[in-house]
């Protein structure tokens, strides 16, 4: 219970206090001034809320804007990335037309077809797989085996389209068209070219050590050189040449059994008989029109 007396005397020695009495005077604060001060407080907060409201819609115009732009650049490189994509598929596509188109030119100039580089191409590609290159590998080698015989070109027409044997000369001349082929590629960084370089030069090498134009043996011969070798000399002694006729398939077979280990890679050879039926199939698919 409060002390009436207590109270009344506080409330005297308050008023004595200056500082109490001010203190006083500002903790009662009448009805009116407090609903007033409230309905302040409420304006305040409603013009606060509302600049917030309004700021949040700007923000999000912004926003959207913002979006909308991005989305425009996003289209926009996606639309780069999409020519970019093309014209590096075009590159490609005309590297390999090139490449095909020159190993063609130098097969032409010793009047063989073109479908010879053709098929020279296939066989590569299968020999190379069945051999365990990665398939990418093996396309590669398929695209750059037409190029075997680019050196060709600089070799004299008397000599490359003579029917009938070559003097020793003769030959010596003729068989500078594997370095020759590789001097013309060798300068190339590019991945394709480097194998076409590659298997210019190495294409006459033979695993005994026999060949030309360095008379690498064995493994040390590159196996795009050997693999070349192979699909080159199969086609070529099927087919009709200035200096010789067709050979039939017996006579072939028999040469590449006799050349096993000799003039070719004696796992090569076994790739190739395992799986004969498959070459005669690209042969029969790609064979020459006869007019
Ligand atoms: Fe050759
Ligand atoms: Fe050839």
């Amino acid at each position: 219970m409060f002390n009436k007396n207590n109270d009344r005397r506080k409330i005297n020695d308050d008023r004595r206090n200056p500082d109490i009495e001010r203190r006083s005077s500002d903790i009662i604060i009448p009805e009116n001034k407090l609903i007033s001060e409230i309905e302040i407080l409420r304006e305040e907060f409603i013009k606060t809320t509302e600049k917030l409201i309004r700021d949040v819609k700007r923000q999000d115009k912004i926003m959207v804007r913002s979006d909308k732009r991005q989305q425009k650049e996003y289209d926009q490189l996606q639309l780069q990335l999409k020519q970019v994509e093309f014209l590096n598929k075009e590159i490609e596509e005309t590297q390999r037309e090139i490449i095909f188109t020159m190993g063609a030119i130098g097969e032409s100039r010793s009047k063989e077809t073109g479908n010879h580089v053709r098929r020279v191409a296939e066989y590569s590609k299968l020999l190379a797989l069945f051999y365990g290159l990665d398939p990418s590998t093996a396309e590669l080698l398929k695209q750059a085996s037409p190029m075997h015989d680019i050196g060709k070109i600089a070799i004299p027409d008397s000599i490359l389209n003579k029917p009938g044997r070559l003097t020793a000369e003769e030959r010596v001349i003729m068989d500078t068209h594997a370095g020759l082929g590789y001097e013309m590629l060798r300068h190339s960084t590019r991945p394709l070219l480097k194998i076409a370089a590659t298997v210019a030069n190495e294409h006459h090498e033979k695993w005994d050590g026999s060949g030309y134009p360095n008379g690498l043996s064995g493994e040390n011969i590159h196996i795009y050189g050997r693999i070349t070798a192979i699909a080159d000399v199969f086609d070529a002694l099927g087919c009709d040449r200035v200096y010789k006729k067709a050979w039939d398939d017996e006579k072939i077979f028999k040469l590449f059994r006799e050349e096993r280990a000799k003039h070719f890679d004696p796992n090569l050879i076994d790739i190739f008989f395992e799986n004969l039926d498959d070459f005669l199939e690209i042969r029969e698919k790609l064979k020459d029109i006869v007019n």
